[in-house]
């Protein structure tokens, strides 16, 4: 259904196959709900120097970092999940609305860079939210987020100066 995102099933429940309909045991990445417990973690990655230089975003402190956090897991209107690899919380990927139109964003903590998690979590997320079109903004030097939205099907509309407009029909 358009506009309508789907992913409230936790696949980790099920015993036989996920979401997906890939089994558990054989996908590492595996999304589900974002919990309270993840802030922590996710509050670490956004810290890391590298993951803000690649961003083009600066880190948030403690307490400026919760407030958004609980604003976004108390809003109707975005999407998150967290996203686990090998069952560790490994960061995160959300659909959310940015000057009328609807956009993805995701943040994987360094240790786990360069093994798919991007990738494979931006796959299945697409996989149940059907909004479309979907949007991302990307600074232009940051590749590796360049290349997941690439190979997820998003496709370039748009150059500035400083960042590519991503669109997925
Ligand atoms: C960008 C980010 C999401 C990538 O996560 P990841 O789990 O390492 O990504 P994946 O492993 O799924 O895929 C990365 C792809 O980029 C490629 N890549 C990585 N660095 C690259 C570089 N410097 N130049 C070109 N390609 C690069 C990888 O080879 C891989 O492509 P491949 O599968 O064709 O080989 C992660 O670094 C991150 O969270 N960074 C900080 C926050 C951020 O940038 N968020 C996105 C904002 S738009």
């Amino acid at each position: 259904m358009k506009g309508k995102c789907q992913l409230g099933v936790t696949p980790h429940i099920r015993n036989s196959e996920n979401d997906t309909g890939e089994s558990p045991r054989l996908h590492p990445v595996r999304l589900r709900k974002i919990l309270e417990s993840d802030l922590p973690i996710l509050f670490e990655h956004q810290q890391e120097p590298e993951g803000n230089r690649l961003a083009v975003f600066p880190a948030r402190g403690r307490a400026a970092f919760m407030a958004h956090w609980h604003k976004i897991m108390a809003d109707r209107k975005v999407m998150v999940r967290t996203i686990l690899y090998q069952g560790q919380v490994a960061g995160y990927v959300m659909r959310f609305p940015w000057h009328g139109k609807q956009e993805v964003g995701y943040w994987i903590g360094k240790a786990f860079w360069g093994q798919g998690v991007a990738t494979g979590a931006l796959s299945q997320f697409l996989r149940h939210c059907k909004t479309r079109p979907l949007h991302a903004g990307v600074a232009n030097q940051n590749l590796a987020s360049r290349r997941v939205l690439e190979k997820c099907g998003f496709r370039t509309i748009g150059e500035e100066p400083e960042e590519t407009v991503y669109r997925l029909e």
